[in-house]
């Protein structure tokens, strides 16, 4: 159990959380949708996300969501931050010690197929780590070898698309490639990044994705499409960009999530 946890438990109760969910950049008004919560701000967790990136929350929420209890990580950490990609490293760890048997992850990121468009949801089917680096370097036991076929899990996929054409939410599935950012990918990067195989690009989730599956959590994640990857529109991107196109895919996001809490 590590400190972060007992602390935790003394504010929040001792009983085991279902799942822990991880909210992308302008995606943190999903925590609204949290009953009974209970706010801890990452500042009182030792290991939590520290600095902070504009759009992302920064407290722990723990609550309950369609009849499960639920943590909420309003805001991540990114490998861009400060180059350690293990950051998110001690709040998954503490989210397992708690009792989260599944991750959800959560993003924003750049299509790069005509299909997705801005305002659209895509599952991830896989990931292309092509920022390189990996968050179990420097773990000393075998433990590291960490399997990642089905890594993002299919069951748990077939059950979003099944409740997306329930609620009648688009939900795309594809492969997300992770650039380290924080400058957004060059035109030729994107060309390339296409020529792999990626449906889209983003700068985050992917060594969570490995830290969930070294923790032995069944890991599901969506990106909420904000902008066509660099070169691919008219549309000038940016940060701010990001934010507000997120928007709408927090509106889908919040039908989605509930539902497939409710079924985990
Ligand atoms: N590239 C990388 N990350 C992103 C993008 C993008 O175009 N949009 C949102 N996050």
């Amino acid at each position: 159990m590590t400190k972060a946890a007992k602390i935790i438990q003394k504010i929040a109760g001792t009983e085991p959380i279902s799942a822990a969910i991880v909210l992308g950049s302008g995606l943190s008004a999903i925590g609204e949708l949290l009953g009974d919560k209970v706010a801890i701000p990452y500042s009182e967790l030792k290991g939590f996300p520290g600095g902070g990136v504009s759009g992302h929350g920064r407290d722990l929420l723990i609550g309950t969501m369609g009849g499960k209890r639920i943590a909420i990580l309003t805001g991540r950490e990114h490998y861009y931050e400060h180059g350690n990609a293990d950051a998110m490293r001690p709040a998954l760890e503490t989210m397992a010690a708690l009792g989260a048997e599944t991750l959800l992850l959560t993003n924003s990121a750049g299509s790069l197929d005509e299909r997705f468009r801005p305002g659209d949801l895509m599952l991830l089917s896989d990931h292309i780590n092509y920022a390189g680096m990996n968050p179990l370097i420097g773990e000393p036991t075998d433990r590291r070898f960490v399997n990642m076929v089905d890594c993002y899990n299919s069951e748990l996929r077939a059950k979003a698309k099944a409740i997306g054409a329930r609620l009648d939410i688009v939900v795309h599935e594809g492969i997300y490639l992770w650039y380290s950012g924080p400058s957004f990918e060059t035109v030729a990067e994107i060309q390339m990044a296409i020529r792999l195989g990626a449906n889209a690009v983003g700068m985050s989730t992917a060594p969570e994705v490995i830290l969930g599956r070294f923790l032995g959590m069944k890991v599901w994640a969506c990106s909420s499409i904000t902008n066509m990857g660099a070169g691919l529109s008219d549309e000038k991107i940016s940060h701010e960009h990001t934010k507000t196109m997120a928007v709408q895919g927090a509106d889908k996001l919040r039908k989605l999530i509930p539902a497939l809490v409710e079924e985990l």
